[in-house]
């Protein structure tokens, strides 16, 4: 299927990469060749986003609720990861991709911290795809650390209770300062959020797929991407002011 030049895309294209465990089970190899395959369909996405134009691809890679893995998994995801940060990142800077990982990164290693810092420095005033990498990353983690800055601030005296309306609240979470999601991604045929994204995906479009990561391609992102083309986003209007809306604009 090929990709219309009229379609709309989302400004931020948010995926949670599920799949890799079957994908490999099908295939009896270990769970962690199908961690491998899985990079090879980020690297596939991450190359199309960008050709695509879409500002903003953020993936969920490793949700804090992902450390209750078995420790050999969790070990060898971390490994994939701070290689791949490595192996990468001179490609993605010359392609002009800004990267930005969020989380909570406490737990992870002070070498990969470093990494992490060094490629966000290097590729801080790229002017392409904005990729971010959600590692140790939930929603409800986010919220809280928002939470416990604003009582800072309410406690230190520099801001007002009766200030924190929902626009300032946004603020102070992560990625505040581009769009909100356009449209989810979740493949593998489950039905959840997982923890990810919560207050950002109040007006998400959700499209869900049986296709497992790493069998996610060009193909199946087109698809998804036409559905969202497809959608009427009211964000609380009715139809006919939407159609307004859009032949003012
Ligand atoms: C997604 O694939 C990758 C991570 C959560 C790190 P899974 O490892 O969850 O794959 P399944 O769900 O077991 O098939
Ligand atoms: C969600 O996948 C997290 C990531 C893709 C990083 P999981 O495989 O961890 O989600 P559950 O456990 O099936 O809800
Ligand atoms: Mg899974």
């Amino acid at each position: 299927m090929s990709t219309s030049p009229c379609i709309s895309y989302p400004r931020h294209l948010a995926i949670i990469m599920d799949g890799n465990g079957r994908w490999a089970k099908q295939r009896h190899m270990s769970r962690v060749l199908g961690h491998r395959e899985g990079l090879k369909a980020v690297r596939k996405i991450v190359k199309k986003c960008g050709e695509l134009g879409i500002e903003v691809l953020t993936l969920f890679a490793f949700s804090r609720e992902n450390w209750r893995r078995p420790e050999e998994e969790v070990q060898s995801l971390m490994g994939l990861f701070a290689n791949a940060l490595k192996s990468e990142i001179s490609k993605l800077n010359q392609n002009q991709v800004q990267l930005r990982v969020i989380g909570n990164l406490s737990r992870f290693s002070k070498s990969l911290r470093h990494a992490i810092e060094v490629a966000h420095d290097l590729t801080l005033n790229n002017k392409g795809l904005k990729l971010v990498i959600a590692v140790d990353y939930s929603g409800q983690w986010d919220i809280i650390q928002a939470v416990q800055t604003l009582i800072g601030q309410v406690k230190a005296g520099t801001l007002q209770t009766e200030a924190i309306t929902q626009d300032l609240f946004a603020t102070y979470l992560n990625l505040s300062d581009l769009p909100l999601p356009d449209l989810l991604i979740r493949t593998s045929g489950e039905y959840r959020i997982s923890n990810f994204f919560l207050w950002q995906l109040a007006y998400t479009e959700l499209y869900f797929t049986e296709t497992l990561w790493p069998d996610f391609d060009e193909d199946a992102l087109n698809k998804a991407l036409l559905f969202y083309s497809k959608r009427e986003r009211r964000f609380g209007c009715t139809s006919e002011q939407h159609a307004e809306i859009n032949v003012e604009a």
